[in-house]
């Protein structure tokens, strides 16, 4: 299936981008106690009973890497270990093609809840 393939691809490169080895995947119940509120709307969220899944990982990185809370806080520290922040294009990968419902900047928006600034 195309769509997962490219999914794959984008994990695979995000791994490789990086010099010391492979960040792993450490599955959304890592990222909970940080971001509960993108946590549970992820949950109920159609993304979330794909198979295969499309979880908090999918989209921003594999996160054994950057999940440590001193690496979080410094965003250039976050990204170097691997976190990503998925863009339209990286949607359009699905949205829009067989019968998923095309991405626009509400679309966008709405991928799970944010937390105020505040
Ligand atoms: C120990 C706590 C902690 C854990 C665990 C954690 N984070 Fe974070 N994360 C933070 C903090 C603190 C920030 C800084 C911004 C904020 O306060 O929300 C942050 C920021 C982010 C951002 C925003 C980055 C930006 O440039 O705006 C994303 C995306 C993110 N985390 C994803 C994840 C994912 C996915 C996981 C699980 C793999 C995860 N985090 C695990 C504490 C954590
Ligand atoms: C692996 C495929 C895939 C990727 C990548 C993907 N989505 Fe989805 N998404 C789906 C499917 C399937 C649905 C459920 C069917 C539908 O809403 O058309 C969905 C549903 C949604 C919904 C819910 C619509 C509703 O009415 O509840 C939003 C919002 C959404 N996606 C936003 C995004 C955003 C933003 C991105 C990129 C950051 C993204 N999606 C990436 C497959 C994907
Ligand atoms: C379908 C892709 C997708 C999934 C799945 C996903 N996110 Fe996000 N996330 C995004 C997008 C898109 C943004 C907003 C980027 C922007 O505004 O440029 C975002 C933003 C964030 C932020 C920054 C603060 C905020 O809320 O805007 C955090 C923290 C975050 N996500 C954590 C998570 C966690 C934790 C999970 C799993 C429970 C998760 N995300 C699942 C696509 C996703």
């Amino acid at each position: 299936m195309v769509l997962i393939r490219s999914v794959v691809a984008a994990f695979i490169a995000s791994a490789c981008a990086l010099s010391g080895g492979a960040p792993a995947h450490v599955g959304a119940g890592a990222c909970k106690p940080c971001h509960k509120v993108q946590f549970e709307s992820w949950s109920a969220s159609a993304h979330a009973k794909l198979k295969p899944v499309l979880d908090c990982e999918a989209c921003h990185g594999p996160g054994s890497e950057y999940k440590a809370v001193r690496i979080m806080k410094d965003p250039a520290a976050a990204k170097k270990a691997g976190l990503l922040m998925p863009d339209k294009a990286q949607c359009a990968t699905c949205h829009g093609k067989k019968k998923v419902s095309p991405m626009t900047d509400a679309m966008f928006a709405k991928v799970h809840a944010h937390k105020k600034k505040g």
